[in-house]
């Protein structure tokens, strides 16, 4: 399918999403989210895909919700249209998927890629939730993901003051778990998924919902869940195929089974 604002190309068993409106440093606008939430529905249904990554370009992975198409809305337009609901599309993916971040990354560009499994930034990566000098407030989750992944300090310090952190700052604060050079950026972020996408995709799955589980249960609550999960997979074929192979000296040959 061809779209306006988004470029999508398939990597062996990853596909990569290329947000695509530079001149905009790449402001999300409702075209874009449409377009992006219908790339990753069709990838989340493609078999031959395991994982995806969204990047931008060199200067912005996106500088938020596009300011000019949202101006003029009210609260009833707002709150009837239920703005920026569609946005939690990302969420719902089983698929793991991998942000990939130079540039600015701020407000929903910021929260956006907070959406994602995990963020890997380029040095040149700044991240912020500046909204509050529009007179607004982070829409799409960043007080809350935010809050959650670089604690409430540091999280309510950047949403107050708009203030932006660099690529270092990012990672030593959590909210990102690698930083590597710009121009190794993409191709590492597209290997990092190809390497998931080579593994026991229902494996997979258990391992992010698990994973994800952490933030809406009590950590007796979550083990036990992991727990269940973990037994589970002993009902897979790819579980005796993952163990054997280990035994043999072997790669496992995965069937998603
Ligand atoms: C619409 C945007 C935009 C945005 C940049 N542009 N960010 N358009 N929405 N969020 C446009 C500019 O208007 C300009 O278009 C072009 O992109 C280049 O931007 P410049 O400002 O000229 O670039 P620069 O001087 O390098 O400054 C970069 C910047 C600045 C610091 C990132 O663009 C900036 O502050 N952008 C806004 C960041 C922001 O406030 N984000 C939060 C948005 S609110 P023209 O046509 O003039 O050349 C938000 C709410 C989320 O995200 C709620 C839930 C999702």
């Amino acid at each position: 399918m061809n779209y306006e604002t988004i470029i999508v190309e398939k990597k062996e068993k990853v596909i990569l999403f290329t947000l695509n409106r530079p001149d905009q440093l790449n402001a999300l606008n409702s075209k874009l989210i449409d377009e992006l939430g219908d790339g990753l529905t069709n990838a989340e249904l493609d078999e031959n895909i395991g994982a995806m990554v969204i990047t931008g370009n060199a200067k912005a992975f996106a500088a938020g919700a596009d300011i000019k198409e949202m101006k003029d809305k009210t609260f009833a337009t707002a709150y009837m249209e239920n703005f920026i609901s569609k946005w939690e599309a990302i969420t719902s993916c089983r698929k793991p998927i991998i942000a990939a971040v130079a540039g600015f990354a701020l407000g929903g560009g910021c929260e956006l890629a907070m959406m994602c499994d995990f963020i890997l930034a380029g040095e040149s990566a700044k991240f912020g939730q500046p909204e509050i000098k529009l007179g607004i407030i982070p829409g799409a989750g960043g007080t809350q993901r935010l809050t959650r992944f670089i604690s409430k300090p540091k999280a309510m310090e950047m949403v107050l003051t708009g203030r932006m952190m660099d690529a270092d700052e990012a990672e030593k604060s959590g909210l990102v778990s690698r930083v590597l050079k710009d121009e190794d950026l993409v191709s590492e972020a597209i290997k990092t998924a190809q390497s998931i996408a080579n593994l026991s995709l229902p494996s997979v799955f258990l391992a992010k919902d698990s994973v994800n589980y952490s933030y809406e249960s009590s950590l007796s609550q979550g083990v036990e869940y992991e727990r269940k999960l973990f037994h589970s997979t002993f009902s897979l074929e790819d579980q005796k195929e993952g163990m054997e192979a280990f035994i043999e000296k072997r790669k496992p040959n995965f069937k998603n089974r």
